[in-house]
């Protein structure tokens, strides 16, 4: 435990402390991450004399207190962190699994590669990726070396598109990827509520793929249709202002093969107010209105008939 001393006579405690790490084999390792820091401030006039040095020292604290948590948010368990951007090869994800362009695709590709100038192929890499997802619904990574292939790029620029980008799935993720938007304002709309009926519609957790292989449930961040949360995205459809029986109407069509109309499913317009509009309800002035005479445009003249 660090004790520092004062800042403008205000009293300020902190005290921050960290589990033991499960790792730690020995007692220096566990007291190494044993984390206990104490800032105090005393009001009173000994503290105050020493006022020039405590924010020096405090600062120091803090620094020491920050670099100590990120230390331990590196070495603790992150969660999902194999998903996001890790690959580990496995049966059915390694360099030999099987893949090939078909042919429609491989020339639509060449054709998407023609857009961009010589020695800038590797423009087309989202593109290729979403060819190849296309084709077969996810990226293995022999795919991905496919594509680095065809555009002459090192693998390890398609490796880092793949996994910074989530819309790019590097595992199988079903027939109908089922995206369930989470950020506040589909939060603050239920989207809570939404994913449990996902899940229970699909009989599938989130992260999860159903049995029959038909729905993959994920959780997105902002898809950038607030207005119309909370929001549902069902591979390149977009379903807004849904409610749970909208959920199970739309699950129970696509599980039976049919294409659940995409869109505000509250039958609003656009970006419509959710209660009707309340600006712009009269027809606009015509063109000119307010304008000074001055500066509206003159009428052309006619020009006179000649006199005979
Ligand atoms: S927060 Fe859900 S679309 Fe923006």
């Amino acid at each position: 435990m660090k004790r520092s001393s004062c800042v403008d006579g205000t009293r300020i405690s902190r005290v921050m402390s960290k589990e033991t790490s499960r790792t730690c084999r020995s007692r220096s390792a566990v007291r190494h991450n044993f984390l206990s820091v104490k800032v105090s401030v005393s009001r009173n006039s000994t503290c105050r004399s020493r006022s020039d040095i405590s924010n020096f020292t405090i600062i120091k604290n803090i620094k020491y207190v920050f670099q100590n948590i990120l230390r331990s948010l590196s070495t603790s368990k992150l969660l999902c962190s194999d998903d996001l951007f890790v690959h580990r090869d496995n049966s059915d994800n390694n360099p030999n699994t099987p893949f090939e362009f078909t042919e429609a695709n491989l020339t639509r590709l060449k054709a998407l590669i023609q857009n961009y100038p010589e020695g800038a192929q590797r423009s087309a890499l989202g593109a290729a990726l979403d060819i190849v997802q296309r084709q077969i619904g996810w990226i293995p990574i022999s795919a991905m070396h496919k594509v680095a292939e065809i555009l002459s790029i090192p693998r390890m620029r398609v490796y880092e598109y793949a996994t910074f980008y989530t819309m790019a799935k590097r595992r199988y993720r079903g027939k109908f990827n089922i995206k369930v938007c989470v950020t506040t304002p589909c939060m603050i709309r239920g989207s809570d509520e939404i994913l449990q009926a996902v899940e229970d519609a699909t009989k599938c957790v989130e992260g999860g793929l159903s049995a029959d292989g038909m729905f993959g449930v994920d959780t997105v961040q902002c898809q950038g249709a607030c207005v119309h949360a909370p929001l549902l995205v069902v591979d390149d459809d977009y379903f807004e202002d849904v409610t749970i029986n909208d959920v199970y109407k739309i699950i129970q069509t696509l599980r039976c093969g049919g294409i659940p109309p995409p869109g505000p499913q509250s039958g609003r317009y656009a970006a419509e107010p959710a209660y009707g509009r309340t600006t712009l309800l009269e027809p606009p002035p015509s063109p000119g209105y307010g304008l000074q005479n001055a500066l509206l445009p003159e009428t052309p003249q006619r020009p006179s008939p000649k006199k005979k």
